[in-house]
Order: structure tokens, then C-alpha cells, then sequence
């Protein structure tokens, strides 16, 4: 059996914590899930950690239960990152093209990429990716791919991610203290994005929309490559405890009723349509209108969509997103989220299902795990284990470790 490579991936959501495992080029260039391993997650507040101890419990019973199931140990993993403390500026680098044939090498762009990452930020906050947009080769702008090509001078325009450093130490802190090394700490939405955007998406334009429990992550691809992101301080569990306020019942009964009778489009709904809840402190049930119900959600999903609205709008992008919204995540798979975001965007809207990997998928196609699909196909993407072009690759009893980043894959 040939060597392969097994990357892990770790999404930690504000309601689950999910792990992969996954091995790369069992076939060519795909990656097979090997491990599953998922756990409550209650340490974060919209989306930031703020219990480490009970975050390292949810990621430790979450790994465990990966490696159980593939019978490998974990060592390192791709974590995503997200939350309102994440921003974002553009920044542009230069060079003179080194060779003497003025002909473009991969080094000139990994120095123009470098000397891009040098702008300014203050010290509270830290560089996560430096993602290339395009190249302008001598004053020919709009180059996707500029190896090859001569010139005198090569500039890239690069989008710079950038995050708290406190919000990074703390969530690193938690994969650490739960004896995992990072990889690569990846925006989240990047990373989602490999498991359900096209190439085309990203070219027409395309707003990606990861509604989870307490935060939804929008974030806009225009041009091929990202151009804004944003965290919303709500999702899917606003949703439930909205129910919960409104009718007063408890979390559990709220939830149950959202997810079995629950429809963000109370129109369709029948308005003679009769439901029994208990309330709290109640021992008979009583009768609402099925119909009520879903104006409750209604409410939030609209409010919701203003938010991303208002993303689309910070994005310069409003009309320009000819391949729509694409919602995932839970909170994608309430009854007429799509239809409700068509009609108040005025776009079109799709649910995606994360897509592209192979294996131990049958649990994982759904909305919930994308960012955590998108993970470990962001890893085989990006990187590539040192000494593996030279033959070298790892056993499989030894997951994770030393890893080298490629470029290859950071342009659209
Ligand atoms: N069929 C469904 N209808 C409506 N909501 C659902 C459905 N299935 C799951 N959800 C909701 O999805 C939410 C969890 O989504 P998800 O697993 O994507 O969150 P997360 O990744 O843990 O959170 P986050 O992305 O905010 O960090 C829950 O609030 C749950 O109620
Ligand atoms: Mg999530």
C-alpha cells in the first residue's frame, strides 16, 4: 500500500464540536473520511470562547470518539476560526522579477505575496491569510496565474484576513490544552466554501451563509476570490428561543417545535391549522395556530437576512451576485429558509450540503458539517507534507505533524 497522508479537521461550533479524520490520494487528489467524532459544545458565546476548560472537554470527547473510529491517533489538526472579531483590508505588493530572463518564477510571487503581508495592523490583532486576488504583470492587471509570463515588474493584490490575538490564543489554547497541535488555523468560511462553491460560484459572485446555533458567517466571493466576511451574533438557537420566550416553553419543547412544525413562511401554513403546547408552569396543554408559530420564526429569519442584507451591501456587492445565496449549516434546514430568502433578497437561494469528499460521508453530507468537510479539503489543498514529493509521505499510526504550507490552491 502506497503511503498516504491523513489530515485532521476540528470545527468548533457554538453548539457541536465536529472532528475528521481524513486520508488524501487513497485516489487521486481526493480525500476519504476515515473518522468521525462530534461532541456537545457549550464553552462559546457567539462563536468566541469564553469557557476554556469546557471547550477542551467538548474538543478532547470529540477527537476521542474520531480516533475510536478510525483507530489512529490524532496529533495535529486544521481548526476553524470565525466570530465578529475577525476583519479583513485589501493590500497590494511589489517586486522586480528576479531572473535574468524577466521571466516570472513561483518565488516572485511568494515575495510579492510577502512583502503584501507587510502593512500595518495594531498589535491587538494578527495576520491569518494573505489570500492573492490577482496580478498585475508590468501594468496589465487581472492575471489569475502569472508564472511563466515575462515581465519587469510583478504586483499582487491580496485580501488580508486578519483576528484577535486573544481570540486566536484562546481558541488555540483549547485545541492545545486537548493535546492537539494546530496546523493551520483557517477562517471558517474559507474553509466552508471548499466543500460547496464551484470555481463559477466564486466567479459570478456568490454569498456564503453558515447559519449555526448562536452565529451565522456570511462571507461574499466575488471575482473568483473573497471580498468580505462578517459573523452575525445569531442563528438557528435565536430561533428556538424566541419560541421559548414568545410561547413560553422550555429550550427542549421550543426546539422540538421548531424542528418538526416549524417553517419560516407562516403563508403557506393553513391558518386554521391547530397545534397543543404546554407552557411552563402549565399541566393542561393549550391550542395555538400553527400558523402563529411561524411567524415567530418568520421574524427572526427576516431580521436574520437584514443583517446579511446589510454584509452584501458593506461588500459593495448588492446586485452583483449572480450565483445567489447559498445557505448552509443547521439553521439551513428550517422548513422555506430558502424560499423566505429569495423573496426578501430578491436573489436566488440554494441549501448546500458539503460536498467532494469521499469515505465515511453518509453521516457528514449534511448542512451542519460543511465547515468541518471544508476543513480537511482546505488541508489537502494547501499543504502538503514535507518529504512527500521525495517519496517520503508518513505511516498512518502517526496523524498529523510536521507539515509544509504550498501555495498551490490559494488562487482561485
Ligand atoms: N431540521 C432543522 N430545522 C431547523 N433547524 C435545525 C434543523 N436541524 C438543525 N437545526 C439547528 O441548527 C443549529 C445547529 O447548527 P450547526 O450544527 O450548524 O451549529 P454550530 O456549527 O454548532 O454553530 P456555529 O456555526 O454558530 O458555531 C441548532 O440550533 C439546530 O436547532
Ligand atoms: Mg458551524
Amino acid at each position: 500500500m502506497p503511503d498516504q497522508t491523513v489530515l485532521v479537521a476540528i470545527d468548533i461550533g457554538t453548539t457541536k464540536v465536529c472532528v475528521l479524520i481524513g486520508e488524501v490520494g487513497g485516489r487521486a487528489g481526493s480525500v476519504d473520511v476515515i473518522g468521525i467524532g462530534q461532541a456537545p459544545s457549550d464553552g462559546l458565546r457567539k462563536g468566541v470562547v469564553v469557557d476554556i476548560d469546557r471547550t477542551v472537554q467538548s474538543v478532547a470527547a470529540a477527537v476521542d470518539a474520531a480516533e475510536r473510529l478510525s483507530g489512529l491517533k490524532v496529533r495535529s489538526a486544521f481548526v476553524g476560526i470565525s466570530g465578529s472579531h475577525i476583519g479583513s483590508q485589501n493590500s497590494k505588493g511589489m517586486v522586480a522579477v528576479s531572473s535574468r530572463q524577466h521571466e516570472i518564477q513561483r518565488d516572485d510571487t511568494l515575495r510579492a505575496i510577502e512583502n503584501a503581508r507587510a502593512v500595518s495592523i495594531p498589535n491587538t490583532r494578527e495576520i491569518l491569510h494573505v489570500i492573492p486576488r490577482g496580478y498585475v504583470v508590468d501594468n496589465n492587471a487581472g492575471v489569475r496565474d502569472p508564472i511563466g509570463m515575462s515581465a519587469v515588474r510583478l504586483e499582487v493584490e491580496t485580501h488580508i484576513v486578519t483576528a484577535s490575538t486573544t481570540s486566536v490564543q484562546n481558541l488555540s489554547k483549547c485545541v492545545q490544552r486537548a493535546g492537539i497541535e494546530i496546523d493551520e488555523l483557517v477562517l471558517a468560511p474559507l474553509a466552508t466554501a471548499e466543500a460547496l462553491l464551484s470555481d463559477e460560484d466564486r466567479e459570478l459572485g456568490v454569498v456564503l451563509c453558515d447559519i449555526g446555533g448562536d452565529t451565522t458567517d456570511v462571507a461574499v466571493f466575488q471575482d473568483g476570490s473573497i471580498s468580505h466576511c462578517a459573523t452575525i451574533p445569531m442563528g438557528a438557537r435565536s430561533v428556538t428561543s424566541d419560541l421559548g420566550l414568545v410561547l413560553r416553553v422550555t429550550p427542549e419543547t421550543a426546539e422540538s417545535l421548531k424542528l418538526k412544525q416549524g417553517t419560516a413562511l407562516p403563508l403557506k401554513v393553513d391558518p386554521d391549522e391547530v397545534i397543543q403546547i404546554t407552557s411552563i408552569g402549565e399541566d393542561q396543554p393549550r391550542p395555538i395556530t400553527r400558523r402563529h408559530v411561524a411567524q415567530i420564526i418568520e421574524a427572526r429569519t427576516a431580521e436574520l437576512f437584514d443583517h446579511v442584507a446589510r454584509e452584501i451591501e458593506a461588500a459593495g456587492a448588492t446586485n452583483r451576485l449572480q450565483a445567489g445565496l447559498a445557505l448552509t449549516g443547521g439553521g439551513s434546514l428550517l422548513t422555506g429558509i430558502s424560499q423566505a430568502a429569495r423573496d426578501q433578497l430578491g436573489m436566488s437561494a440554494r441549501v448546500l450540503a458539503p460536498d467532494g469528499l469521499g469515505g465515511l460521508t453518509d453521516s457528514i453530507s449534511t448542512p451542519p458539517y460543511a465547515a468541518s468537510s471544508g476543513l480537511l479539503i482546505w488541508g489537502a489543498k494547501n499543504w502538503t507534507v514535507e518529504g512527500e514529493r521525495e517519496g517520503g509521505g508518513r505511516s498512518l499510526d502517526n496523524v498529523g505533524g510536521r507539515i509544509a504550507k504550498i501555495f498551490r490552491g490559494l488562487m482561485p
